[in-house]
């Protein structure tokens, strides 16, 4: 019967090491559009982080991503001039001094970064019933997007900078990359070696928007009851965490 039990995870424990590893690439993971050199990833470093980006949850277990590398300038230009397109429809949506400082932000690293990525979605990789899929169909889009974040923090603790391009029409990615129609693009990102990471979010720096407060954020037990006493030991501990997040000392304060 023994023999028949699931084998468990031997390194089952995770030090404090292991803890500050991981909230390090969470909090020093930035978006990257600008600060990309011109130096090669080698194919073990990228190999590792799509073996992370593929061992991301998914429903059903249907792991409906697909990654294209691309390196080829010509293809990069493609998508850059689809991004250029987009970029002007999208600048036309805001007005006067929001529009001027869009205008302003730099958006993309499509040719500076040396490899591309496009993760996709196949909706029909395992048929057309797909179990948890069932009540919303989404949620295979969904399963691609726990691939990019993986993708994203891997990159991040190889010394890697990445940057989401979704200021595209979805049509032109499949055009200058070639994707069948029933493959969804999921995400452009660029990705490389970079001279330094900024230490906050591009656009709060720039006075675009400003992280939310956490606290604001949370329910108790039903939508809108955010003073709900249920939670109100959650909220004082996340205002202590979120304190040490922006005094930078998080990372102290994780063994308490
Ligand atoms: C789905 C998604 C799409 C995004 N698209 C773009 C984009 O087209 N251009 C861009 O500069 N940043 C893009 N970003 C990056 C966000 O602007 C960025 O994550 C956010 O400002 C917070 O900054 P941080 O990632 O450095 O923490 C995207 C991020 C996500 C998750």
């Amino acid at each position: 019967m023994d023999n028949q039990q699931p084998a468990r995870q031997k390194d089952n424990h995770f030090s404090s090491a292991d803890r500050h590893g991981l909230y390090k690439t969470i909090f020093n993971r930035r978006d990257v559009r600008g600060q990309f050199k011109n130096e090669p990833v080698s194919d073990a470093v990228l190999s590792r982080i799509l073996l992370a980006a593929h061992h991301a949850p998914s429903v059903g277990f249907m792991q409906p991503w697909d990654f294209i590398v691309v390196t080829d300038p010509e293809v990069k230009s493609a998508v850059r001039a689809g991004f250029l397109q987009a970029r002007a429809r999208e600048a036309e949506l805001f007005q006067g001094e929001r529009q001027e400082l869009y205008h302003r932000l730099k958006l993309e690293g499509i040719m500076d970064a040396p490899v591309n990525l496009c993760v996709t979605c196949d909706r029909d990789r395992t048929g057309s019933v797909v179990l948890g899929r069932t009540n919303d169909m989404a949620m295979d889009l969904y399963s691609s997007v726990c691939a990019v974040q993986n993708l994203w923090l891997a990159a991040r603790a190889e010394g890697l900078g990445v940057g989401w391009v979704s200021i595209i029409n979805p049509d032109v990615l499949r055009s200058a990359l070639g994707i069948p129609r029933a493959i969804v693009p999921i995400a452009y990102l660029c990705l490389g070696y970079v001279t330094h990471f900024l230490e906050q979010p591009e656009l709060q720096t720039a006075n675009w928007l400003s992280r939310l407060p956490l606290e604001h954020l949370i329910h108790g037990n039903q939508w809108g009851c955010k003073e709900d006493p249920s939670c109100s030991t959650l909220k004082d501990h996340i205002q202590q965490v979120s304190e040490h997040a922006l005094k930078g000392t998080f990372l102290d304060a994780i063994d308490v």
